[in-house]
């Protein structure tokens, strides 16, 4: 069995995006610049936020942190998405997801120019990367490709099974993992809250990706002998023994599955790390595109 390295995998990435903005930066070209609206103050999105700027400042970029009142309205949003749309400086910018229930999500995924849609959300470039065109791809699953890419792991041909739907993760999952490329080629399942026989399926998954949201919903019964398992959960569940009061749980039980696979991806340090990897990458890409 052979562990995904998320944490070194994207230290690695990391390393390799700042030597080339210190080049960039010798060449007099432009230093990218990314910009990330946080809504509220939700534990997790801070987080996740904040993990974005540290590792902006790292590598080298220029980052933007926006923070906004939890009461603010859809307009105002709206217009602060147009502001960074014209700034000429800012390449790319996320709006962290969720946000509160009196905002249309999709709405504020729309306004985000395709051109600075870092996150790869807008319908015209989520239409892209279903088309296999050139465009951003969703963080998360970009990092899953990239972890693939970069351990070798056979996809061709295989049976993939994704767990989840969501519009950030299992759905342009599914679509990747079927596309005629490499990583790719695979005949894909797409299963959810309504799917029957689910352990029968999981079952005959040469990859399983889980990206369900419940913590160790995956167990060893459920992995066929050698699969691939790709853990895409983050719960945190209370824990009194630890500093910040919780810990992060998969939704893969680790102990029961890891035993049957030949990859696995822990958490924490698996799938997570890499998600803002990939944002990096995307950022960097949306300065190359404007050359
Ligand atoms: N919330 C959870 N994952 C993501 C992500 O990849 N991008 C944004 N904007 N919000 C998220």
């Amino acid at each position: 069995m052979t562990i995904l390295d998320g944490k070194q995998t994207s230290a690695q990435i990391k390393e390799e995006l700042r030597v080339e903005v210190e080049e960039r930066k010798r060449k007099g070209l432009k230093v990218p610049h990314l910009a990330a609206i946080l809504v509220g103050e939700d534990g997790a999105s801070m987080t996740y936020v904040n993990s974005k700027v540290k590792s902006c400042k790292a590598i080298g970029y220029d980052s933007t942190l926006i923070r906004l009142d939890s009461a603010i309205s859809e307009e105002k949003l709206l217009e602060t998405i147009d502001e960074l749309n014209d700034n000429t400086d800012i390449d790319g910018f996320i709006v962290q997801l969720p946000l509160p229930k009196h905002i249309d999500e999709q709405k504020v995924i729309e306004r985000v120019h395709p051109e600075k849609d870092v996150d790869g959300f807008h319908p015209e470039n989520f239409g892209r990367m279903a088309l296999g065109l050139p465009t951003f791809i969703p963080a998360t699953p970009n990092g899953i490709m990239e972890l693939l890419r970069r351990y070798e792991v056979p996809t061709e041909g295989k049976s993939c099974i994704v767990i989840g739907r969501s519009h950030i993760v299992g759905l342009p999952m599914s679509i990747l993992m079927g596309l005629n490329d490499v990583p790719g080629n695979c005949t894909v399942t797409l299963t959810h809250s309504r799917t029957k026989n689910l352990k029968e399926i999981c079952q005959n998954a040469d990859i399983l990706i889980v990206a369900l949201g419940k913590p160790e919903f995956v167990t060893g019964e459920m992995v066929k002998e050698g699969a691939v398992v790709i853990d895409v959960g983050i719960t945190r569940v209370p824990d009194e023994t630890k500093k910040s009061g919780f810990r992060l749980l998969g939704d893969v039980h680790y102990d029961s599955v890891a035993p049957r696979t030949s990859f696995i991806t822990p958490v924490p340090g698996g799938v997570g790390p890499m998600t803002i990897a990939s944002l990096l990458q995307n950022t960097l890409k949306a300065v190359k595109r404007k050359e």
